[in-house]
């Protein structure tokens, strides 16, 4: 880490650069600094891109609902337009000269109508808000089903490629923009609705109105627009520390690394660390909080000053006769409801890029996922097998200069138990992985009873393996769920899950929890439990065996059994030789003395072969090992 690589030998290392460094710029941020840095003009031009965007994806989600949103909008902002012409003949009706009750007679159909067209738009803005409602969960659940049915079905490879992880995540949050992205849209719709329809009503009751109305208008929309850029900056700034303050409050309000806070005396160094965090944050979010308020204020008084400006202009026209007084006093009303309108209307252009922009990361990486797909598979139905053939295979993952399987061949026998073992990094897993069709090798080929692997149906090729893996998850899940999931196109069948326990040393075990096989193996749950890693483990085995293959892969199944469990998982796993397939991956190589061929790797590459009295003869790598194990259990003889 280039945080670490300036600490000088002996000398206390600035423990805010070592255990904070400058965070990389991430996924979320990316929205925001795009507005950030984008001139107006920019986000003008972007916008009908994404109103287009929006509109195809609502439109896809519920077509009666888009249709609704799009055509009450226009209708609700043309009963504006003839709002404010009846008000002005409301207004016509009153200064007319006469006496008073004549008057309101007058402006009586004018109101009727007024009442009439604000009803009708009161009308229009619940189906708005109805349909909109409606359609806000039907966007998300569309984008969020699509992202994650393309995360299931990529190649496992992808998720071994940085760009690609980091891809994955800011889709995420595409996602969540999506509706937001729709929303703006719609809003925009509406207040330029708004904004034209007064323009409209304006240019029909005195055109030199309109003059006024952009005099009055356009100062204050240039500020609201230049205050939500600086009101975007500080949340940009802000969003470094909220990262920040994440990242502590995992520290230090999360269960995992409680323990080791704990032990270790992280207390004070963690709090320490908040203090730094939070204190420069601070002074940055006073300094541009201060921006924002001169800026607002700026565009307040120059919004006020082109008010006042217009309220004379239509005072000089008034007293000049030019436009009559109930023109004058539709102006004044016009002017408000304009701002307002244009006030809207530019905080939705913020709001629809910034979103926009998100959702195009989504749309980004819905496109590049599909070169992470599998790559076409075969459809020929495999049958159960009698021969893997395993020819050459290498494979090296991204960014590492030696490949981890580096051209391995062996063939296996169905019946037959194989073992590999090797040390640390020596490329057991991997090699499990391409054999179980999880990983595709880089060069070499896998035949399963002679045919490649490439022309297989790839689900029908799943279905005949089994893979216990090292890395297994902790699935929060009840115990029986988590057993069962190892056939998980078949109906659950309690005798099944209990023999499946039975055989991997789990049924005593889970019948000693609270709720036996139905509890919930996770902490999170109202009543949920945690197991400690050998229990775990003894599930994981117990799914193996419920899945119950001719072909089954156990890699390290016994690292945290106790020595009874290693015991009956390992007779399960005996009992299995002669009549199905087994690879056995472990360290206790007291285990695979029984195997039909032991595969020794070693840096990638098999280093030897043979059986466990072959091995011990050859006098290499696995004597050399298992005489080690061996002499710790003699040793004190
Ligand atoms: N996803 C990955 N991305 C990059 N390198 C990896 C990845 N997985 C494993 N490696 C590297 O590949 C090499 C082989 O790893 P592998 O997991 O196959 O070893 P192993 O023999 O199973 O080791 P162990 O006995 O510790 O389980 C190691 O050098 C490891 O660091
Ligand atoms: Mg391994």
């Amino acid at each position: 880490m280039a945080a670490t690589t300036d600490a000088v030998p002996g000398q206390p290392v600035d423990s805010e650069a070592t255990v904070l460094p400058e965070l990389r710029s991430v996924w979320w941020e990316s929205g925001l600094r795009a507005r950030a840095d984008a001139g107006i003009l920019t986000v003008f031009a972007e916008l009908p891109r994404l109103a287009d965007a929006a509109f195809r994806v609502s439109w896809q989600a519920n077509r009666t609902r888009t249709v609704i949103v799009g055509v009450a909008t226009v209708l609700a902002g043309v009963m504006s337009t003839f709002g404010l012409l009846a008000t002005q003949r409301v207004l016509i009706g009153l200064f007319t000269a006469g006496p008073t009750p004549g008057r309101v007679r007058a402006a009586l159909p004018a109101l009727f109508v007024l009442a009439v067209l604000t009803a009708i738009r009161a009308g229009l803005g619940s189906a708005t808000g109805f349909a909109e409602n409606g359609l806000t969960p039907l966007v998300d659940q569309q984008v969020q089903r699509r992202l994650f049915e393309t995360t299931t079905v990529v190649r496992l490879e992808s998720f071994d490629q940085d760009a690609f992880a980091d891809e994955m995540e800011r889709a995420w949050r595409g996602c969540e923009s999506t509706t937001q992205l729709v929303q703006a849209t719609m809003n925009l719709l509406a207040g330029t609705v708004g904004v034209l329809a007064v323009t409209a009503a304006v240019v029909v009751i005195h055109p030199l109105l309109l003059a006024a109305l952009v005099l009055a208008t356009v100062p204050s929309a240039w500020a609201a627009l230049r205050a939500g850029h600086l009101q975007y900056q500080t949340y940009l700034a802000g969003t470094v520390r909220r990262r920040r303050l994440w990242l502590l409050n995992h520290l230090m309000a999360v269960r995992q690394p409680a323990t080791e806070l704990r032990s270790y005396g992280l207390r004070g160094f963690l709090l320490d660390q908040y203090d730094r965090v939070m204190n420069a944050e601070t002074v940055i979010q006073l300094r541009l909080a201060r921006r924002v308020t001169i800026t607002t204020s700026i565009g307040a008084a120059v919004g006020g000053i082109a008010t006042t400006a217009v309220y004379v202009l239509l005072g000089i026209l008034l007293l000049d006769d030019q436009i009559p007084l109930s023109a004058a006093a539709t102006g004044v009303i016009a002017v408000q409801v304009a701002q307002r309108a244009l006030a809207s209307v530019t905080y939705q252009i913020d709001r629809l890029y910034t979103e926009g922009r998100h959702f195009r990361d989504y749309t980004d990486f819905m496109d590049r996922a599909e070169q992470y797909l599998p790559a076409a598979s075969g459809s020929k139905d495999p049958q159960a097998l009698h021969t893997l053939n395993i020819d050459r295979v290498t494979l090296a993952y991204p960014d590492r200069d030696t490949p981890a399987v580096a051209d391995v061949s062996l063939t296996i026998q169905a019946g037959q138990t194989v073992a590999f073992v090797g040390e640390n990094g020596s490329g057991k897993t991997t090699l499990a992985a391409i054999i179980a069709g999880l990983r595709t090798p880089d060069s070499g080929s896998i035949r399963w009873n002679q045919t490649p692997i490439e022309e297989l149906d790839p689900d029908a090729l799943r279905r005949r393996i089994t893979v216990v893996s090292q890395k297994f998850y902790e699935w929060p899940f009840s115990a029986a769920t988590n057993i069962a999931m190892g056939d998980i196109d078949t109906p659950p069948d309690q005798d099944r899950i209990e023999n499946a326990a039975l055989e991997a040393a789990a049924h005593d075990m889970i019948l000693d929890l609270p709720y036996g096989y139905a509890t919930m193996l996770d902490r999170t749950f109202a009543q949920g439990q945690d197991l400690s890693g050998g229990q775990w483990q003894r599930i994981t085995a117990a799914r193996g065996f419920l899945r119950n293959t001719d072909f089954l892969i156990m890699d390290e199944p016994s690292a945290a059994l106790d020595a009874r469990a290693e015991a009956a998982l390992f007779n399960t796993v005996k009992a299995r030789q002669g009549s199905k397939t087994t690879i056995l991956i472990t360290h206790r190589l007291a285990n695979v003395r029984h195997a039909d061929t032991i595969y020794v790797m070693h840096q990638g590459r098999l280093a030897e072969t043979g059986t466990h009295r072959q091995l011990l003869t050859q006098q290499g790598l696995y004597a050399d090992w298992y005489h080690l194990q061996k002499l710790g259990y003699t040793d004190d003889e």
